[in-house]
C-alpha cells in the first residue's frame, strides 16, 4: 500500500498512469467505518487505481469544538483499507500542506443548495466542502470520485461544483450504509455513548414512519407529527425535519405528481450532531 502525505508524491506516483486506465477517489476525514469501506470496493471493482484521502478539513467546521472532537485515527483507517485491498493509495496531507498559510475558504454559488438544511444551520460549511473537494479533485484526478448519500445534500453541492469548475470527473453516490438498528453510520457514531447510540436507532425509525405517512399525509402534516415525536424523546433534540424536492432540496408546501421526494433530519445526541435522510418516492 502506498501512503502520500505530500501533493508532489501522488501527482509522480499517477504520472506514468495511461489513457485507457482509470482513476477512483473516496474523499474521507478519516474514522473510516463500513459505510467508507463500501464506497471504497465499489470504487476498486470500478477503476485500475483507488485514492482514499484522509483529511480533516478546518474549513468546513463551523464550530471550533467541532473539530477538536472530530476523531482522529490515521493507523486504525490505514489498517482497515489495508484489509480492503493493499492496492489503494492513501492520501493523507497535513493542514498546511492543502492550505499553505492561508486556511480560508472560497466562496460558491450553488444555486441555492447551500442554504439550506446544512447550511442554514452551519454557516460556512459548503463553502469549506467545496474548496476542499475542488482541491482533492484537482490534485488527484480521479475519473470517478465517489461519495455517501448520507450526506446527500453535501453530495448534490459537489455535483454542482464539478459542473460550475467544469472539473472532468464523474460524481458517484453510494447507499447509505447502516448499523444493525438502522443507524446511519457516521464518524460521529463513536463519539455516542451505548446508550444513545441505542437510542439515535429511533432518528431513522422515525423516518420510516414518516415516509409511510407520506403516502396519504400532506408535508405539513408529517413534519407536525415527527416534531411531536421528538418532542416526547428526552435524549434527542431535534434540530430540523424537513421535506424536500429531491433535486432543488427546496422544502415543499404541497406534493405534485412525478417529483421525487426525500425527508432529511439533523438531530443532538448531547453535543453530537447527527443527520440521516430518506428517499419518500
Ligand atoms: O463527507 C466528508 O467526509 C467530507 O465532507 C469530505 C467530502 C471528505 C470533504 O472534506
Amino acid at each position: 500500500m502506498h501512503i502520500f502525505h505530500k501533493i508532489e508524491e501522488l501527482k509522480n506516483h499517477f504520472s506514468t498512469v495511461s489513457k485507457e486506465e482509470t482513476v477512483g477517489m473516496v474523499p474521507t476525514m478519516g474514522a473510516l467505518h463500513s459505510g467508507h469501506i463500501s464506497l471504497v470496493k465499489k470504487a476498486l471493482n470500478e477503476n485500475n487505481y483507488v485514492i482514499v484521502s484522509i483529511f480533516v478539513n478546518p474549513t468546513q467546521f463551523n464550530n471550533a469544538e467541532d473539530l477538536e472532537k472530530y476523531p482522529q485515527t490515521l493507523q486504525e483507517d490505514i489498517t482497515l483499507l489495508k484489509e480492503a485491498s493493499d492496492k489503494i493509495i492513501v492520501f493523507a496531507p497535513s493542514a498546511s500542506e492543502i492550505y499553505n498559510s492561508n486556511i480560508k475558504s472560497d466562496s460558491y454559488n450553488f444555486g441555492g443548495l447551500e442554504k439550506v438544511m446544512e447550511g442554514e444551520f452551519r454557516d460556512g460549511h459548503f463553502d469549506g466542502v467545496g474548496t476542499i473537494v475542488e482541491k482533492l479533485l484537482n490534485i488527484g484526478k480521479p475519473d470517478n470520485a465517489y461519495f455517501g448519500e448520507k450526506d446527500y445534500q453535501q453530495l448534490q453541492i459537489i455535483k454542482k461544483l464539478v459542473d460550475i469548475k467544469k472539473i472532468p470527473v464523474n460524481i458517484i453516490g453510494c447507499p447509505i450504509v447502516r448499523e444493525e438498528s438502522g443507524l446511519a453510520m457516521s464518524s460521529r457514531n463513536a463519539r455516542l455513548s451505548a446508550e444513545l447510540r441505542n437510542e439515535a436507532a429511533f432518528i431513522y425509525k422515525t423516518l420510516k414512519e414518516a415516509k409511510i405517512k407520506f403516502g396519504t399525509k400532506s408535508a405539513l402534516e408529517v413534519s407536525k407529527w415527527v416534531t411531536a415525536q421528538f418532542d416526547k424523546n428526552k435524549l434527542l433534540d431535534l434540530e430540523y425535519f424537513t421535506i424536500t424536492n429531491a433535486d432543488n432540496l427546496q422544502t415543499i408546501k404541497r406534493k405534485s405528481k412525478n417529483k421525487k421526494y426525500r425527508a432529511f433530519i439533523a438531530v443532538y445526541a448531547n453535543d453530537i450532531r447527527l443527520i440521516d435522510n430518506i428517499a419518500l418516492n
